[in-house]
């Protein structure tokens, strides 16, 4: 029993986790999206259900699939579709990490028809989305909420008024300005801040790595 709990330390807990990009439909043939690539989330779910907790992956397009056949993916478009179904899953879990990149801005309407190509410029005119991490700190009860921020400037700073502004108990600074680090690469280098603004940088190591050291955070949190 002892040694199951130690090989198994997130046994009994579930865990919600959003990955990858959202995007934006324009028009039946195009959207707004970005880079992410999904990893990052991809394997903190399979590090989180190697560690016997049950999963639920809201997941982005994306062409990664999971290495752990117990999760159960959810696969969405956009981020109000994101939005959707994390409110679905959030009242039953333990823990939420959002880990994915959620477009901001959405085309304010979307074309039924492929737009066609006329005038020299063109406007879009884009509405923001759902925030869906602020909406899940503001009716989180007993849930251990993680973020995710990217900075490029007063990276501290604006990594603890995302802390405050959404309700999480610890956010993972990501740091672009590190060689290696960020987007499409398989390394990160990131910084813990919990909610009490205590701050651990950690080094440059693979995504891999990181989702395991962000999972030691959710095991030490129920210890
Ligand atoms: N996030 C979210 N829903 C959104 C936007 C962001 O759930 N509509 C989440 C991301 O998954 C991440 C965190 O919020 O965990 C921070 O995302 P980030 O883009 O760094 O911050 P924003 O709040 O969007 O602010 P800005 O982009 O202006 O820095
Ligand atoms: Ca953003």
């Amino acid at each position: 029993e002892a040694d199951l709990e130690s090989k198994l330390p997130l046994k009994g807990k579930k865990i919600l986790i959003t990955a990858g990009p959202t995007y934006e439909a324009i028009d039946p043939v195009r959207f707004i999206g970005n880079h992410s690539s999904g990893k990052m989330g991809f394997d903190i779910a399979n590090s989180a259900a190697a560690l016997g907790a049950t999963v639920f992956l809201v997941a982005g397009p994306t062409t990664l699939q999971v290495k752990q056949p117990s999760i159960q993916v959810i696969n969405v478009t956009s981020a109000q579709q994101m939005y959707d179904a994390c409110h679905v899953y959030f009242e039953q879990v333990d823990v939420a990490i959002a880990a994915a990149a959620v477009a901001d801005y959405r085309p304010k309407t979307v074309a039924t028809q492929k737009i066609k190509k006329a005038a020299d410029n063109l406007v879009i005119e884009l509405e923001k989305t759902k925030d869906i991490l602020a909406s899940l700190g503001a009716i989180k009860k007993k849930q251990f909420l993680i973020g995710f921020a990217l900075e490029t400037e007063n990276e501290i700073e604006n990594a603890k008024a995302k802390i405050q502004k959404k309700n999480l108990d610890l956010i993972v600074l990501n740091s672009l300005q590190d060689l290696g680090a960020g987007f499409k690469q398989l390394t990160n280098k990131v910084t813990f801040i919990d909610k009490n603004y205590t701050i651990e940088p950690m080094a440059l190591k693979s995504k891999e790595a990181v989702a395991e050291d962000i999972l030691n955070k959710v095991i030490d949190h129920f210890r």
